[in-house]
């Protein structure tokens, strides 16, 4: 049997490589015979795409349902996988964000989705809030449902809209860190990241995609990058990298990275 490529959110099983229709179809019935809680399986005929990062989903066995719980480190996310980004691949990059939040922080996360990271951070850590802002109408909505499930709701603040409308013209408050979960958006939002932060200071959690031959981290290339996007908006910044890694590999050679930022104010 051909092995193919998979990921499984709560009980929905979706492969991810393309292969014949019988391919297909025994590879969805060996898997549901082997992990019976797998109550669906799709497959993804489409990368993930657009501002709202969804994918297209054709249905191949189990049942047609596409709304799931997925439960990870204690956390519980309602989602539905075809309206609503979500990877089981980086709940690594999640905790450890969350072990990087003390007590008393104030934090906003640009790019929300369901609510994994803002979930995570206020699992772990009780007593920080996170503003939490999102445009897509559908994940907005199991935003405010898993603040609720996670009991989160003095803690997570739900925002539905546009971040670079909303956090400096709207929230307009200062935090002392910041999450940019978006690539696509990596270079539009560092400095609208950076006008957040309480006096200056603080950390920035930013996440690229870098085309790379191996896996080694360019990271005089990534620092060029930042001081030229700082440069552009005509902003001094003081910046260390605290910390590269990469988060998982979305095509042969292109990767997916986290860079960890700290942010000195200059004055
Ligand atoms: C790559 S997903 C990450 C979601 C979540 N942080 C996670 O890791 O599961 C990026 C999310 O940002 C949302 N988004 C895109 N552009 C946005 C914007 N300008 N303001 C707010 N949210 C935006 C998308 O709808 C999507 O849910």
């Amino acid at each position: 049997m051909k092995n193919l490529s998979f990921e499984i959110i709560g009980d929905i099983l979706i492969i991810r490589d393309s292969a014949s229709e019988r391919t297909v179809l025994d590879f969805a019935e060996l898997k549901m015979n082997t992990y019976p809680y797998i109550k669906s399986v799709f497959l993804q005929t489409s990368k993930t795409e657009g501002q709202k990062r969804t994918r297209n989903l054709e249905f191949i066995l189990g049942k047609r349902n596409l709304e799931t719980i997925h439960k990870e480190h204690g956390n519980i996310y309602r989602l539905n996988p075809l309206h609503t980004f979500f990877s089981p691949r980086l709940s690594f990059e999640r905790q450890r964000i969350a072990n990087l939040v003390k007590k008393g922080e104030r934090i906003i996360n640009f790019f929300s989705g369901v609510g994994t990271f803002s979930l995570a951070i206020a699992t772990k850590q009780v007593e920080c809030i996170t503003h939490s802002v999102e445009i897509n109408e559908i994940a907005f909505k199991y935003l405010c449902q898993n603040i609720l499930l996670n009991k989160c709701q003095d803690r997570v603040f739900p925002y539905c809209g546009d971040a670079f409308e909303i956090v400096p013209r709207i929230l307009k408050i200062k935090v002392n860190r910041v999450l940019l979960p978006l690539p696509l958006e990596a270079d539009k939002s560092l400095p609208v990241a950076c006008n957040a932060l309480d006096g200056g200071n603080g950390h920035i959690h930013w996440q690229i995609t870098e085309h790379l031959q191996s896996k080694i981290i360019p990271f005089n290339e990534i620092d060029k990058r930042i001081r030229t996007i700082f440069s552009d908006s005509d902003m001094e910044v003081n910046f260390h990298i605290s910390t590269t890694r990469i988060i998982r590999w979305i095509a042969p050679r292109i990767a997916h990275i986290a860079i960890d930022l700290n942010i000195i104010d200059s004055e």
